[in-house]
């Protein structure tokens, strides 16, 4: 299967060549998609450095800081039109290790539509990861189980492998969360599909160069998001039940 790694950055200078070099090393046969949104500290540049040293390494350059979510949903198109088989959503910043790739590409290779790296199932862990940040991570999951009845344990994830397929399914255009949202948000619409889901545990490393992106607000979007979203599936199953009164 061609196996294509999307990484997004925005300002991953001291981290992105590290990731990048563990990547290569652990699944060598995998492509990697920087997608960059024109960092002012000159991720891009550096990631057109590490381009021209290595045919698979390929970089999309956007022109500013549009989210998470965008970015990735750039990467999937770009990755799709290239004709690649799985398509992977890796963090630059090492937090995501690229030697547990393989267990996701197992589970795709033996099934799964997605394959989603999980810190809260039986195996998974965190490792100096503030408690405040388990703690929103724990919760968030929580109520997005609940409330969208899906049976992800860890549904804000952002290390995942696509099924070609998957992507295909799904209307890439009409997604346009971000952050954490994102995440759940493509989830969310992949179990509403109906395909396989299968999480393999992974050990997050909070990381050690270079700051966070996530804010306050995107979890706030997040749960606001959410909770529509429940409301909304539920309100859609009440009438499709219920036959319209007629007056
Ligand atoms: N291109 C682009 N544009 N990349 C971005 C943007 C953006 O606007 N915002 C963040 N990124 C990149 C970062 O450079 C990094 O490679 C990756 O996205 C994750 O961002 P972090 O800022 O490191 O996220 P985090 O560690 O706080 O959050 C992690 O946990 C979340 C909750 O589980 C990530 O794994 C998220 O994907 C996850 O949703
Ligand atoms: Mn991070």
């Amino acid at each position: 299967m061609r196996v294509l790694t999307i990484i997004p950055t925005y300002n991953e200078l001291e981290s992105l060549p590290k990731t990048l070099g563990r990547l290569r090393a652990a699944v060598p046969h995998s492509d990697v998609l920087v997608v960059d949104d024109n960092s002012p500290d000159g991720t891009g540049q550096l990631a057109d450095e590490a381009a021209a040293a290595d045919g698979q390494v390929h970089v999309l350059h956007r022109k500013g800081k549009e989210g998470l979510g965008a970015a990735y949903i750039a990467g999937f198109k770009w990755g799709l039109a290239a004709g690649y088989d799985v398509l992977v959503e890796m963090d630059a910043d090492g937090s995501h290790k690229p030697e547990q790739l393989p267990l996701l590409l197992d589970a795709v290779e033996n099934g799964a539509d997605l394959a989603m790296g999980s810190r809260w199932v039986q195996g998974g862990s965190v490792v100096n990861w503030p408690l405040y940040r388990q703690a929103i991570s724990r919760i968030g999951s929580t109520y997005a189980r609940i409330m969208l009845g899906v049976k992800i344990k860890d549904v804000t994830g952002g290390y995942r492998a696509f099924r070609r397929s998957t992507l295909e399914a799904l209307k890439l255009d009409e997604v346009d969360s971000v952050g954490y949202g994102f995440q759940v948000d493509l989830a969310w619409r992949v179990a509403k599909l109906g395909l396989r889901i299968e999480e393999r545990p992974i050990t997050f490393v909070e990381r050690e160069l270079g700051a966070s992106k996530m804010s306050g607000n995107i979890v706030v979007e997040a749960m606001i998001n959410v909770t529509k979203w429940g409301i909304a599936a539920r309100w859609a199953k009440l009438t499709s039940k219920t036959p319209a009164r007629a007056k």
